[in-house]
């Protein structure tokens, strides 16, 4: 059968292979070489784009660009969401014009999040974390339910170019607020383009890419009003849960917050799901398997820049040459520094993303 996305769903992914032949979405393999300084691109967690050639070209020209990506409010920032945070910063080092959304409409409809909390949430848990592992001021950044007057006619005349059927054929079940939060999602994209045609890229997870999808079939349909270039997306696969399974933001014990006390992150990490064996004999005769390992992926999605360090990681662990418990423990280590390191930043990025936002209203 083939592989759904959908973009409220659970967000687990069996085969990403089947994802990209299934709805056309390219291997990231011939950008690699020169974007290896990603840590991201270089190990293949960026595993696939659509139309990332007009952004590659615009980096190594120094062309002008946008990076639009949006936050969903609805509860705490954790790893998985700091992948996308330090590609909208990497792609302001590239020199992106960096336009960051926050969907408290969609948190409101798909989650059933009051706007105030939401309001909240986009300040205190995602605006922080952003400023504080380095996103600079100037960047746009607005809240969905109280943008502009231009975006919000793009969005309505948005409504007109898409038919009821092809959102049932893209979403499969959908209601009417699941219909406004999508169109309003392509209104963020495009709308950057309001002032001129810019390639636009969108840094996502991939269960985003049926509003990806959409959007570039809007902004076709668009050329009648608005001349907009379609908006390109690179797709990253997802972090596994700390315990197993997914990594969701209803269940603490799956995932590490930016904020959580050290002692807390360490605690996880040495509760967490390994590639272990069953027993100490076993391990040491077999190794483990790094590959389904939560505590290994943290620190190749995070923890450990260095890639000859990763490779140790993996050598030792694949040779027995190193046990769970001290392997945790190392990678606990590592993590408590960068905690401790980050959560000292928060405390001026909280001040700053405060007033950030007030300076909006
Ligand atoms: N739907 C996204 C999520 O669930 C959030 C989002 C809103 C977004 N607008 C966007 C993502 C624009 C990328 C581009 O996380
Ligand atoms: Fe994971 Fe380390 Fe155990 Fe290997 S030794 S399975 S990398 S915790």
């Amino acid at each position: 059968m083939a592989e759904r996305i959908d973009p409220w769903g659970s967000g687990e992914v069996q085969d990403y292979r089947r994802l990209m032949t299934d709805f056309g979405i390219e291997p990231m393999e011939p950008y690699r070489e020169a974007f290896k300084a990603n840590r991201y691109i270089r190990r293949g967690i960026i595993f696939g784009h659509r139309d990332f050639g007009r952004i590659a070209d615009s980096i190594l020209k120094k062309k002008p660009y946008v990076m639009m990506t949006g936050l969903m409010p609805s509860g705490k920032f954790h790893f998985g969401h700091k992948m996308v945070a330090d590609q909208i910063i990497w792609h302001q080092s590239c020199g992106a014009s960096v336009y960051v959304c926050a969907a408290d409409l969609e948190a409101y409809v798909v989650r059933n999040i009051p706007l105030a909390e939401a309001r909240e949430i986009a300040i205190t848990e995602y605006l922080t974390n952003y400023l504080a592992l380095g996103l600079k001021p100037p960047f746009t950044f607005w809240f969905q339910t109280d943008y502009k007057v231009p975006y919000y006619r793009l969005r309505d005349m948005m409504s007109k170019e898409v038919t009821f059927n092809e959102l049932k054929a893209i979403y499969g079940e959908i209601t009417t607020g699941k219909i406004f939060s999508a169109i309003t999602q392509s209104a963020d994209i495009l709308h950057p383009q309001l002032s001129g045609p810019q390639p636009t890229v969108v840094p996502v997870g991939v269960d985003q890419d049926p509003h990806i999808r959409l959007t570039r079939d809007i902004a076709a349909r668009m050329a009648h009003s608005y001349k907009m270039v379609a908006p390109s997306a690179t797709y990253h696969t997802f972090m596994s849960g700390l315990s197993g399974g997914k990594m969701s933001s209803s269940n603490p014990a799956s995932y590490i917050a930016l904020t959580d006390a050290p002692e807390v992150a360490k605690k996880k990490v040495m509760s967490a799901k390994t590639g272990g064996r069953a027993t100490v004999e076993e391990q040491k005769k077999l190794g483990g398997v790094p590959d389904s390992c939560s505590v290994y992926e943290l620190c190749r999605y995070h923890l450990i820049e260095d890639d000859k360090k990763l490779e140790e990681m993996r050598a030792k662990c694949e040779s027995g040459m190193i046990m769970c418990g001290e392997c945790k423990k190392n990678c606990a280590g590592l993590l408590e520094r960068f905690l401790i390191e980050h959560q000292k930043k928060r405390v001026e990025a909280g001040r700053q993303a405060r007033k950030l936002v007030e300076e909006l209203r």
